[in-house]
């Protein structure tokens, strides 16, 4: 494979209305902060290499497609197939993850296809050199379902380490007041009430985080076409929870490029790919027009139709500041 990495002039910000183009192999390198966005396939161990150059990372969070079929509109691979593609990106990413290391993987379960495929998926990481650490359920607003069952609303999410990594308890924390009072205790003799004893006025998160908003098209990080789109809010978890500011973190499966920019407002160094040329621009447009205008999205604008984009760079970018003509 032919690689092309388009390196821009380090700046503290980019005076451009261009948005880089990608085509299979290219990674562009952003010039202000370090981050790299690859047009790569994350099965293929020679395109991870080439990311990250030698370089490893505190933090995965992958979002692979799920293989579930929603409204006939995603893929649907057979099982065996699409476990043993799981398993090529996953040896990929814990290659990558350095010594003391965290690894998140969203999942879907098909209630229609007997929850899979995220059994054969935990399945198959049982033989991995990483230890499970949480299971993480995200409450979706949205469902499908019909009136003879449960909605079903779940997002889950694996949570993995390699060695001893960091955990902030902190990141935990909600924005949730605590109110139920009289969970008495006591301690050293003392009967006390369950207030004198938490860190927090607010609640934690725990591992079934129903204090997140799915992203709709009334949200500014709204990105009208992405399909797949995690919410700013859930990747800042993690990073939070499982990084520090200068860390690397990689994304394989970059699509709306939530974790780029999550990573650029944490100070870390995202490295993250997709295979399909539009989604890497969105993912770079995504960061540039952050940038430029403090927008994390492009709330109701049409950005992209059947996977193409539809907005020329400087629409994508947004308007220049009186800064940008300085
Ligand atoms: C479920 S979406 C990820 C959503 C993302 N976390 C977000 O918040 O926007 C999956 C993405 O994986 C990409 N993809 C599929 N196969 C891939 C591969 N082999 N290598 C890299 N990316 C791939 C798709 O183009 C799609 O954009």
């Amino acid at each position: 494979m032919l690689t092309k990495v388009v390196q821009e002039k380090k700046s503290t910000k980019i005076k451009t209305n261009k948005v880089p183009d990608f085509e299979y192999g290219t990674i562009w390198e952003d010039p202000v902060s370090g981050h790299k966005i690859g047009c790569l396939d994350a099965s293929k161990k020679e395109d991870v290499e080439k990311l990250m150059d030698n370089k490893k990372a505190a933090l995965a969070i992958q979002d692979p497609p799920y293989n579930v079929d929603i409204n006939n509109e995603f893929g649907n691979l057979p099982l065996n197939k699409y476990i043993n593609w799981s398993e090529k990106w996953i040896d990929d990413t814990i290659n990558a993850l350095g010594e003391n290391s965290s690894l998140y993987i969203w999942l879907g379960a098909d209630i229609r296809n007997g929850l899979q495929p995220l059994p054969d998926f935990i399945i198959m990481m049982r033989n991995k050199p990483v230890r499970v650490r949480n299971f993480i359920t995200m409450r979706n607003q949205r469902g499908y379902g019909t009136q003879k069952n449960w909605m079903a609303i779940r997002q889950e999410l694996l949570y993995y380490i390699k060695g001893e990594p960091i955990f902030n308890v902190d990141a935990e924390y909600t924005d949730i007041p605590k109110k139920t009072k009289g969970y008495y205790k006591r301690v050293n003799g003392k009967l006390t009430e369950n207030f004198e004893r938490s860190k927090s006025l607010t609640i934690r998160a725990g591992n079934v985080w129903h204090d997140i908003q799915q992203v709709f098209y009334l949200m500014h990080e709204n990105i009208e076409g992405c399909f797949a789109q995690k919410p700013l809010k859930s990747a800042e978890r993690i990073i939070e929870a499982s990084s520090k500011p200068g860390d690397i973190v990689i994304d394989f499966f970059s699509h709306s490029g939530s974790t780029l920019l999550q990573a650029e407002m944490n100070k870390r160094i995202a490295y993250t790919m997709d295979i399909d040329p539009s989604y890497c621009k969105v993912t770079a447009a995504r960061l540039l027009r952050f940038r430029r205008t403090g927008e994390t999205g492009w709330g109701r604008t049409n950005v992209l139709k059947d996977g193409k984009i539809l907005l020329s760079d400087e629409d994508l970018i947004g308007s220049p500041t009186l800064l940008d003509l300085i």
